[in-house]
């Protein structure tokens, strides 16, 4: 999911280089609802859900109601250190140190990193929704 059609055809593009089968869906996920598995075409609950590099504070809150029970997120978002030796993202895109798992409510880490990953400091979480 993306709000950007070019962004959702390089991912495509991507799994298409790989063999692998990727859906995509066009959403604004600062003022849309996020879909539900059942909205875009399967059943159920998602048993998975991957955000990287984008920071809407009320949707990493929203997570839990969209996974199964035992489903998995994980989530990887630069923290305010990056800015020490990156201009960009700039601060709005950020999390302050130690914020991630507390965004990610009613799911429970099961592993959580922060630090410098390369030339990036990111905060790096694995939570899953309890059974
Ligand atoms: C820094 S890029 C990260 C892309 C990819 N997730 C990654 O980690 O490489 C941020 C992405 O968020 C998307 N984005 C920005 N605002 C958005 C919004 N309101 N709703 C959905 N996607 C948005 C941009 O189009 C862009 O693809």
């Amino acid at each position: 999911m993306d709000v950007s059609g070019r962004a959702l055809e390089i991912a495509r593009d991507a799994a298409d280089e790989r063999g692998l089968r990727l859906r995509t869906a066009q959403a604004d996920l600062e003022s849309d609802l996020l879909p539900t598995l059942d909205e875009l075409g399967g059943t159920g609950g998602w048993h998975a859900a991957v955000c990287t590099n984008f920071l809407h504070r009320p949707l990493l809150g929203a997570l839990d109601g969209l996974l199964v029970p035992g489903g998995i997120a994980l989530v990887l978002i630069a923290t305010v250190d990056n800015l020490l030796h990156n201009a960009r993202p700039g601060r709005p895109f950020l999390v302050e140190r130690g914020e991630l798992p507390e965004l990610c409510t009613g799911l429970e880490p099961v592993s959580f990193e922060e630090g410098w990953f390369g030339q990036r400091h990111e905060a790096r979480l694995v939570a899953r929704r309890p059974r």
